[in-house]
């Protein structure tokens, strides 16, 4: 059994400030996290303050273009060149926001890939789908779409972030049982792929998760760690999240 190292990231979407990147990073900076891989992923244009500092760092989204006439976006080699290692891809927001479909995301992470970003995929289930019952129908054609398009080497440099819409931002997290049945099934489909995959391939559960929710989660077979939203702004509750996944 491989052991996979736990991991923390912290999705600040479009919030911050340069203030709060500065107490984040001074208080960070006094608590290293052995054992655990801690990753920000702020607004891209504070990317450059975590990284003077040393903070492993990640985009929010990529472009599936290399360059070119595609105002607003940014690409791989941009992220790469202020110094980002990850990028999320695939974040319901972003595929409920700007309509992208699986296909496209499956296209982004590829091009993360290329340009050596380790894309952060995520998926996740609405209300609706998981009230019809239908979730592992619904995250499986998300994953399907990925595996068309990446080979299991790809693929091994990738990390799964499975994130419940309706536990996004909400309060209203899902159990450790819930979010471990959907993990498994998520691991389940990764052996389908490639056996030794699944023993490698984190998975991180995002949606809610707090202080007081995160090491019950955490402690879940098949969750390796958390991608934070609203808590990875307090820079105290992003700390004790951390503390939870060691
Ligand atoms: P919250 O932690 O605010 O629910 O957000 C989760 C998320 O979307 C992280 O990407």
């Amino acid at each position: 059994m491989i052991k996979r190292t736990p991991m923390v990231a912290g999705n600040w979407k479009m919030n911050g400030s340069r203030s709060l990147v500065e107490s984040f990073v001074n208080t960070l900076n006094d608590r290293p996290f052995n054992g655990l891989d801690v990753v920000v992923c702020p607004p891209v244009g504070y990317l450059s303050f975590f990284v003077a500092e040393c903070f492993s760092v990640g985009g929010q989204d990529i472009s599936d273009q290399d360059n070119g006439a595609h105002t607003g976006d940014i690409s791989g080699e941009i992220l790469t060149e202020l110094g980002a290692s990850y990028v999320i891809v695939g974040h319901s927001e972003r595929r409920e926001n700007h309509g992208e479909s699986n296909e496209l995301v499956a296209k982004k992470a590829l091009k993360a890939l290329d340009n050596n970003l380790i894309p952060i995929i995520c998926v996740g289930e609405s209300l609706k789908v998981r009230e019809d019952n239908k979730v592992n129908e619904f995250v499986g054609k998300q994953l399907a779409a990925v595996f068309d398009t990446l080979s299991s080497e790809q693929l091994s440099r990738c990390i799964i972030a499975y994130e419940p819409i309706w536990a996004i931002g909400t309060g209203k997290t899902a159990s450790p049982e819930q979010a471990q049945e959907v993990h498994a099934f998520i691991r389940q489909t990764l052996a389908d792929n490639d056996k030794s995959l699944a023993e490698k391939t984190r998975v991180l559960y995002g949606g809610s998760v707090k202080p007081d929710n995160a090491s019950q989660l955490f402690a879940q077979p098949d969750i390796d760690g958390g991608l934070i939203g609203g808590a990875s702004l307090k820079t105290e509750d992003f700390i004790a999240i951390c503390q939870a996944a060691i």
